[in-house]
Parts: C-alpha cells; structure tokens; sequence
C-alpha cells in the first residue's frame, strides 16, 4: 500500500464522506467558473491538511458534524492559497499538470481563488462556526504577511536565517498549526489542548516546506512542479541562505550577484544550485527539518498509544519523507 494510503486507513470512511462534502461547496451556476471548479476538483493534491484535521480530532475525542465543516474550509482556503500562489510565482505547473493561471490567464485564477475562499467563509457561518473563523481569519493574515515578506526580501536579497523561519512559519506552518488546532476544536473546548495541537502542527509545517524547499534543488519530475523556480523567482530558501553565511566575501558577492542579475539564465542557476548542492547546503537543510519533525513528534508522544496516534507519527514522517 502506498504511504499515504495506509496513514488513511482509520479515517478512511471520513475522508471519503469528505469528499463530496468539499465537493459541494465549490458548486456554482456561473459556466467559466464552473469549468474552472471542475478542473480543481479533478486535480487533487494530497490532501494533507484535512487528514491533519480528522486526526488531530480523532487524537482529542472524535470526528464531528464540525470536523467536516474545518477539513473542507482548510482545504479551500489551501486550494486558493496554491491558485494564487501560481499568478505570484509566475509558476505554469501544478500538481503534475497545468496551473490554473496558465490555463486561463491571471484574471481567471486569481478571481477564482477569491471565489473559492469566499466560500469557505460562507461555509463557517453558515455552520455559525466562529471559533474556526476566528482561526482561519488570523491564518489568513499570516500567511499574506508571510508572502509579503517573502517579496520584500526577493528584492533586496538580505534575507537571514532568522527571518526564513518566520516567513515559513507564516507562509506555510500557519495553515498546519490551524489545521491541527481547527481539528481538535471540532471535538474539544479545552484551550491547553488546541493550543498544543496548534503548536505540533506549526512545528510539523516548518518542517514541510523546509522539504519543498529542498525539493527545488533536486531533479525535476518529482513533485508535479517545476524545480529551479525558487532561484527564478530570486528566492532565497534555507540551503542557499546557509551556503552563503559559510562563503567567503567573494563568493557571495559572485552567488548573490547571480541571483540578482541572472535568475532567468538556466545555466546561472544551475550554478547556484551545484554550488549550494557542493557545499553541504541540502544536508543542512535536511538537519532543520529533522530537527522541527522531531519536536512534533516528541509533543505527540505525550499523547496515549492508538492508531490514530501512529498515523499522525507517519504522517508527520511522510511530510519530511515524501517524494512528492
Ligand atoms: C504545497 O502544499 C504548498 C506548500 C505549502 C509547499 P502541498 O504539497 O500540500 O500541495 P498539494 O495540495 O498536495 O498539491
Ligand atoms: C507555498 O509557497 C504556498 C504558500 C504557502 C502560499 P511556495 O511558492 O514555496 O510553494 P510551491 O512550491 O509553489 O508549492
Ligand atoms: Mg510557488
Ligand atoms: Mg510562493
């Protein structure tokens, strides 16, 4: 059985009554949009947020009529993340196939992202479920700050260690944390224990995108997107900002300059990357992360043996593990 398929297996008859409770809330009457909901849906990615969301409530008491309500709101609000995240990125791939954007130009995705997101919100309050809004509203604010940040440093090229973690906490380990807290609050109201849920999650998703990180600098054909795209787009991730604080003056005077002036030469940046690869930047990388998955699994550990618990431990390795 594929990894993720067994971490499935105690939730499976959730996630598969999940599916056309998501399903149903993209349902629209406007034709283009529709068109543009059909290709969505028949594109998923790999549903990690909403497993997080039934394990973390299956870990504090048991899945509710609210779960579902958090699963498919993360998962939308994920799904316009990524839509969006394609027009900023100028990225014409996704999920092994084309993106939105390049399918339909930026007008259409990003339109279709406010739609899919507009939703969500809808979803809540239809339920009068205001915690998770509450939740998802500051998840939100995150993660467009995280962004912002993001395009801030891609200009100057003065990004540290220090403000990496934070733009990946926000960009990245937000939607997690809430996934994990969102999970927990369907089923609990008990603050300690979301707010520890939150954490987990948070540590889990630093180490996530440190991995998607590194997979920019692996070979192509992996993950269902382009690799080299970090470079092209002059983001500076953790392997690159780690290989420059060890260089010497001249060297990153000479990386950063390409970076700067040559991050759409293929070739330049293919030198950046054999560079960071030679110089140990992946195997740093890689000790970051272990050390992030670590700390969400020793919060996990505090919790009482069942499988629902064994799951998580394995989906937590599959987020550090996965080759896609
Ligand atoms: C991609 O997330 C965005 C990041 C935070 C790196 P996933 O890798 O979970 O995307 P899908 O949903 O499986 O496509
Ligand atoms: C992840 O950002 C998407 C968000 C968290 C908004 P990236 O731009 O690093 O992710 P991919 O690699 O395109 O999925
Ligand atoms: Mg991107
Ligand atoms: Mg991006």
């Amino acid at each position: 059985m594929a990894p993720l398929d067994r971490i499935k297996a105690p939730i499976k008859d959730e996630l598969d009554a999940f599916e056309p409770h998501f399903r149903s809330t993209v349902k629209t009457d406007v034709p283009l949009l529709a068109t543009v909901m059909n290709y969505i849906l028949r594109r998923k990615g790999k549903q990690m947020r909403p497993m997080f969301v039934f394990l973390s409530a299956k870990l504090n008491g048991g899945i509710t009529e609210e779960t579902y309500v958090g699963a498919s709101f993360i998962e939308l609000l994920h799904t316009a993340t990524l839509i969006h995240d394609d027009v900023v990125d100028e990225t014409y791939e996704r999920r092994g196939t084309f993106s939105v954007n390049a399918l339909w130009k930026n007008k259409i995705a990003v339109l279709a992202g406010d739609y899919i997101l507009a939703r969500g919100l809808l979803l809540a309050v239809k339920h009068k479920a205001y915690q998770l809004l509450e939740l998802m509203s500051q998840t939100v604010e995150d993660m467009s700050k995280g962004e912002i940040l993001q395009i801030q440093k891609a200009r100057k090229l003065d990004i540290t260690e220090e403000t990496y973690f934070e733009i990946i906490r926000k960009k990245t380990a937000s939607l997690i944390a809430t996934s994990m807290a969102i999970g927990a609050a369907s089923t609990t109201k008990d603050e300690a224990t979301i707010s520890k849920m939150y954490q987990l999650g948070e540590h889990i998703g630093i180490a996530f995108q440190i991995r998607d990180d590194i997979f920019d600098y692996q070979s192509k054909g992996l993950i269902g997107k382009p690799t080299g795209n970090d470079i092209k787009e002059r983001k500076m991730t953790l392997p690159l900002i780690h290989v420059l604080n060890q260089s010497s003056k001249a060297d990153k005077k000479h990386y950063i300059h390409l970076v700067r002036k040559k991050n759409k030469n293929k070739a330049k940046v293919k030198e950046v990357i054999d560079f960071v690869i030679s110089n140990g930047g992946l195997e740093y990388a890689t000790s970051q992360m272990n050390e992030y998955r670590d700390k969400a699994l020793s919060i996990l550990d505090e919790f009482p043996e069942t499988e629902t618990r064994e799951s998580l431990r394995e989906l937590i390795l599959y987020a550090t593990e996965r080759k896609h």
